[in-house]
């Protein structure tokens, strides 16, 4: 088997996608994408035009990374993940199991930067955590430094700058959560009693102390 090769740069359309092929067999790369190895990519994930994976970047099996997307480097994100177009996820940034990341949302890694102070070392960088499940509408932005709890859903436009409960639907800038989306992704009716049905799939969760729960 022929060495894996050190960088991609340089190489001509076809013998990148040579070399995609033979690096990482049952993935989907097109030929205009740039994968800086080392890289760990799972079976079963698409990557699209002019995307680029820094190095040192660990992708889960059947992800969708869209147009013009930049990963990494050495970020890890999960399985069943999709990451629409124009999106970049910063060093610091970790994505779990079935995150949807909406088209043109932004991610973020440092709170205070300056030009002037560089502060683009690992230490300076604020960490943030999707968790499993969650949804990023269009054009959101991320202050880093957050946790986004499961299955939450975060409105499109919205600028979250605190952490987001489980299953919270969120919207605003600041974002502030208007109520509970469902793990279908349906938002939860509002009522006042503490158990609430999905009218889409019929899940029932319990509100107990400000948190919703699945029951
Ligand atoms: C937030 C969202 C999930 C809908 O929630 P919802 O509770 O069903 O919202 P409704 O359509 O019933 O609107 C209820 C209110 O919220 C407002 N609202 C809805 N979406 C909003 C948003 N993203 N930001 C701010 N306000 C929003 C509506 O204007 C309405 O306000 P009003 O009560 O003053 O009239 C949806 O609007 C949304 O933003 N989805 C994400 C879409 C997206 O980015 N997809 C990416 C893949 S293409
Ligand atoms: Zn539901």
């Amino acid at each position: 088997m022929a060495p894996v090769a050190d960088t991609v740069e340089g190489m001509t359309n076809i013998e990148r996608k040579a070399t995609y092929e033979r690096t990482y067999p049952g993935v989907k790369i097109h030929e205009s994408a740039y994968i800086d190895p080392p890289a760990t990519i799972g079976e079963g994930t698409q990557i699209w035009h002019f995307s680029h994976l820094l190095k040192n970047c660990t992708i889960g099996n059947n992800c969708r990374i869209g147009q013009n997307v930049v990963l990494g480097p050495e970020i890890t994100v999960g399985n069943n993940v999709k990451i629409q177009n124009n999106v970049s996820v910063y060093t610091g940034v970790t994505l779990e199991d079935d995150v949807f990341c909406g088209p043109s949302m932004v991610f973020t890694n440092v709170t205070t930067p300056r030009c002037a102070v560089p502060r683009n070392t690992a230490d300076a960088f604020a960490p943030t955590l999707v968790k499993r499940g969650a949804s990023i509408g269009a054009n959101v932005t991320i202050v880093c430094g957050v946790t986004i709890g499961q299955y939450a859903l975060i409105g499109a436009g919205a600028v979250v700058t605190k952490n987001v409960p489980d299953y919270a639907l969120m919207v605003g800038n600041p974002a502030r959560q208007k109520g509970w989306a469902c793990y279908c992704g349906e938002p939860l009716p509002k009522q006042e009693a503490t158990e609430l049905v999905c009218s889409e799939c019929e899940r029932h969760y319990m509100v107990y102390g400000g948190q919703l729960k699945a029951i």
